[in-house]
């Protein structure tokens, strides 16, 4: 990987702490965990911004329920967040049309993600959170360049396959200087509700033994759960809609772990 220049980043004025969660892979749980985290934050008293970086792939409107088209102040053309179970938020999805694609080049895509840091009027927050696409590419060069992050965490199954990804990922955090929290194992055990009977569909431990492999701290890990599945889809965050179910209350969790590391 080339070396990414990272003096041009700049502090975003009010905003404390910003967060990137990140994985190597597609489809591990990034935005529903960026969602259902930031409003777990939120509950816990925090002023938690939520920034959908995925450009392309933008998930955070439908998984919050929300589909207003922000609005840009008249005077300084700043863009107005909106807000949502506790939280603000933006993302490229509530700009356009639902299901039209966005065919952008990398220079563009980098335009409108310096919009959304820097002529978005967040306000003062304690964290903002920054849902990433999966891998190492354009908008990960552009946000670790340019966005003030104070950490990372890293999102995996607990399969094997998934340890080459999360390498890399590591080493982008690690030679951008962004300091790594740690690695979160999403999609682990399955109770069946009717049974009890606990299934490891995606590998048992991957998570744990990735992390010491790559020598970073294990944080948590967040069970295959149809609630968080269910309420995603319905743009209700599981931890607000029903907080007693497994998946919400690690998340919880892992919220007051986060809580306690910017505090
Ligand atoms: N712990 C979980 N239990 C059940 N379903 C989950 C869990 N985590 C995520 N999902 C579901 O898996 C699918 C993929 O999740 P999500 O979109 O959050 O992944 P992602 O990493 O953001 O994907 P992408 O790389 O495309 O951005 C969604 O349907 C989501 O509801
Ligand atoms: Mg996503």
């Amino acid at each position: 990987m080339t070396q990414v220049q990272t003096h041009d980043r700049q502090a975003i004025p009010g905003i404390k702490d910003m967060l990137a969660v990140s994985s190597g892979k597609g489809g591990v749980g990034k935005s529903t965990l960026s969602a259902n985290l930031a409003v777990a934050l939120a509950e816990q008293g925090l002023r938690i911004g939520l920034l959908d970086a995925d450009i392309y792939g933008p998930n955070i409107p439908g998984m919050l329920g929300v589909h207003e088209r922000p609005q840009a102040d008249p005077q300084s053309g700043r863009i107005q967040p909106l807000e949502a179970h506790g939280i603000k938020f933006l993302s490229m999805g509530l700009l356009i049309e639902t299901g039209v694609p966005v065919i952008w080049r990398g220079p563009m895509l980098a335009k409108m993600i310096n919009q959304f840091l820097f002529n978005t009027d967040w306000g003062a927050l304690d964290i903002v959170l920054l849902d990433l696409p999966p891998g190492t590419g354009d908008v990960q060069i552009t946000l670790t360049q340019s966005a003030p992050l104070t950490g990372a965490l890293i999102v995996t199954t607990p399969s094997a396959i998934a340890l080459e990804d999360v390498r890399r990922g590591v080493e982008m955090f690690r030679q951008t200087e962004v300091p790594l929290l740690g690695l979160v194992e999403n999609m682990s055990a399955f109770s069946c509700d009717q049974c009890g009977h606990q299934a490891q569909l995606f590998g048992r431990g991957g998570g744990a033994q990735t992390a010491e492999l790559l020598s970073i701290p294990f944080l948590h890990s967040i069970p295959l759960d149809t609630v968080l599945r269910e309420s995603a889809d319905r743009g209700e965050p599981a931890v607000r809609s029903q907080p007693q179910a497994a998946s919400s209350q690690e998340i919880n969790a892992l919220g007051q772990r986060i809580a306690a590391h910017f505090a």
